[in-house]
């Protein structure tokens, strides 16, 4: 790497803690931390998934543990970073990417489903920030906190309310903390996937809602995971991004600047 790319977007020394590193999109983004440089642990609730998402990071050379955890609940999530602190030492990234969806009719949605939409999609996030945002500021060596939202936080999508409302919540808490937390130099912003297919949603890509997906989307494909790796890598940088909070970025093919026609 050349020495401009070395400086800017080098994640060296740094700690990242990533929720739902066990899934598809966000186990991609951990790669991507790791093979900037950074040691990394993996939060999520199935270890045989774990072990085949650390041998990819291990394989690039970099060190990575898995921490087992339903980040739905706050003393999980504490024992969570007790656990990346006794790893590594201390925490300077982290990424709250677990999540979970169900689509269903707007009139059909129960209370069991909303709860526990909101309880993954938005509990967990509020816990991840109370908790490691303690940490990054009683450390004292500043960090950066990157949510995963959704481009549905912005648009509107059929089928999936309760999701949209919780990346909406999500990408509003992520404002407001930037600007709480923007005097200890901690950097909070938001990603945003478009359309991945992934284990949560493939079940929602019929062939009928595919089309319209991509009669919907300027470079008419779907993402595919290894493409966050740039963007949340830049984020997360201390220098690259070293001006940036409270940012939503829109990692979607297009899909969030198309109107209707
Ligand atoms: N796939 C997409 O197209 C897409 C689009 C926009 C946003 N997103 C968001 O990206 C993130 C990752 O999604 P993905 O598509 O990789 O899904 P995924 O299902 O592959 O990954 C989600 C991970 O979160 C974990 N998880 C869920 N509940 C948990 C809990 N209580 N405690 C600990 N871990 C828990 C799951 O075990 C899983 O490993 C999610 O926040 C999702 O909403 C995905």
């Amino acid at each position: 790497m050349n020495a401009f790319l070395a400086e800017q977007f080098s994640l060296e020394g740094e700690v990242a803690v990533v929720t739902g590193g066990t899934g598809e999109l966000c186990s991609a983004m951990a790669q991507g931390f790791a093979q900037a440089g950074a040691r990394v642990a993996l939060v999520g609730r199935d270890a045989a998934k774990a072990e085949k998402r650390l041998a990819a990071i291990r394989a690039a050379g970099a060190e990575a543990v898995f921490i087992g955890a339903d980040v739905t609940r706050k003393a999980e999530v504490e024992r969570v970073a007790a656990e990346a602190v006794k790893a590594f030492g201390k925490v300077t990234i982290v990424l709250n990417g677990a999540g979970t969806n169900s689509p269903t009719p707007f009139l059909e949605i129960s209370d069991e489903e909303m709860q526990r939409i909101l309880e993954t999609n938005y509990k967990s996030v509020v816990f991840g920030c109370q908790v490691f945002g303690k940490l990054l500021i009683d450390q004292k060596q500043g960090g950066t906190i990157l949510n995963i939202t959704s481009m549905s936080a912005i648009r509107p999508l059929s089928r999936v309310f309760t999701y949209s409302a919780t990346k909406a919540a999500v990408l509003n808490l992520t404002m407001n903390l930037a600007r709480e937390w923007a005097p200890q130099g901690i950097r909070v912003n938001a990603l945003s996937p478009g359309f991945f297919p992934a284990e949560q949603n493939r079940k929602i890509l019929q062939p009928e809602r595919v089309a319209k997906i991509m009669a919907h989307t300027p470079m008419n494909r779907f993402g595919e995971p290894r493409e966050l790796m740039g963007p949340a890598v830049f984020l997360c940088a201390r220098k690259a991004g070293s001006f940036v909070t409270g940012c939503h970025l829109t990692v979607d093919g297009g899909f969030s600047s198309m109107e209707f026609s």
